[in-house]
């Protein structure tokens, strides 16, 4: 099995393995960011370059650095290979170069954005983002369209990172929604308005790494770091049942997936699971969610304590 050192840290992986998952397989701050790949999403990656990272040692076969920064989660690791992330200054150069072009156009609507203490967006920027922007033109705007009774899309948010793609193509029996339009043109488009509509829909909502796609049952309900997160289950004849349900009180305002702390999701969980059961009596609780994220989510959360709900 190949040996890869990232930032000075070695892990033996299993070929075919990124330089990204090994990363992940280390763990803690030496993890590169990744805003488009989603590891059970097949394709994913490859398209919003905040995994960038530098390889200084291509391989014990062949020590030549690579010449250019590699997206991470696109690279394989060679047995041998050195790189370096937080360690290097023209990697943290090109993330803060990326963070801006990403935000080209992404308005800094965060005070009123659902995704708001969960947007992988508002963690780069907070993390790498300068603070004034040097672009000078019109930014690109879209109205929002409801794509069904329960998506909402607000494309001027979007990044075309293409995991909602991903997500449906793989999830659900018809993709109705992809890209349209290439460069500044490109969107998300049902391209007649239609409603994405079937069980699994509401998935493309969690894998959205910023706030592009929400929950119509949930929009402008509550801050999320207001809410304490439960892991719940439930007997579903659809989906494995298992999810997080998001509590106020004895209340719930909201129902998610269970995410990791790379905040992929678990279990792709049905719609039904996901818009319709909002009793408390519908799951079973079985206590605080684990937020293993730098976020904002985790400061209002407490840790050890159970709770039942009847
Ligand atoms: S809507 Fe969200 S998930 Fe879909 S491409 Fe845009 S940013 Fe990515
Ligand atoms: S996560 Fe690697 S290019 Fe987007």
């Amino acid at each position: 099995m190949p040996k890869v050192k990232i930032d000075g840290f070695e892990t033996e992986v299993p070929d075919g393995t990124t330089i990204l998952n090994a990363a992940r397989q280390i763990g803690g701050d030496i993890v590169p960011p990744a805003m488009c790949y989603y590891s059970t999403l097949k394709g994913s990656g490859g398209k919003c370059r905040t995994c960038l990272v530098k390889v200084t040692k291509g391989s014990e076969k062949d020590p030549r650095p690579m010449p250019k920064l590699v997206a991470s989660c696109q690279t394989t690791v060679m047995d041998g290979m050195e790189v370096a992330n937080l360690s290097s200054e023209e990697v943290l150069n090109a993330r803060r170069g990326v963070v801006e072009f990403l935000l080209l156009n992404h308005p800094l609507d965060c005070p009123i954005c659902d995704q708001a203490g969960e947007c992988h967006l508002q963690d780069l920027s907070f993390e790498h983002g300068l603070a004034n922007t040097r672009y000078e033109f019109e930014r690109r705007t879209f109205e929002k369209i409801d794509i069904g009774p329960y998506i909402k899309l607000h494309m001027t948010r979007c990044i075309l990172c293409y995991r909602c793609v991903y997500t449906a193509q793989q999830l659900t029996p018809e993709r109705v929604h992809g890209v349209i339009g290439r460069g500044d043109h490109a969107e998300i488009s049902t391209f007649i308005e239609k409603a994405i509509d079937n069980d699994f829909s509401g998935n493309v909502i969690d894998v959205c790494p910023v706030g592009a796609l929400t929950d119509r049952t949930f929009r402008f309900k509550s801050r999320v770091w207001f809410l304490n997160p439960m892991d719940a289950h439930r007997d579903c004849p659809t989906c494995a049942g298992k999810a997080v349900v998001w509590m106020y009180g004895g209340e719930i305002f909201r129902v998610t997936g269970r995410k990791d702390r790379y905040g992929e999701v678990q279990d792709f969980i049905c719609n039904s699971c996901r818009f319709e059961k909002k009793g408390t009596s519908d799951w079973t609780i079985e206590g605080p969610r684990d937020i293993d994220r730098h976020s904002v989510v985790s400061q209002n959360h407490y840790e050890g304590a159970t709770l039942t709900v009847k």
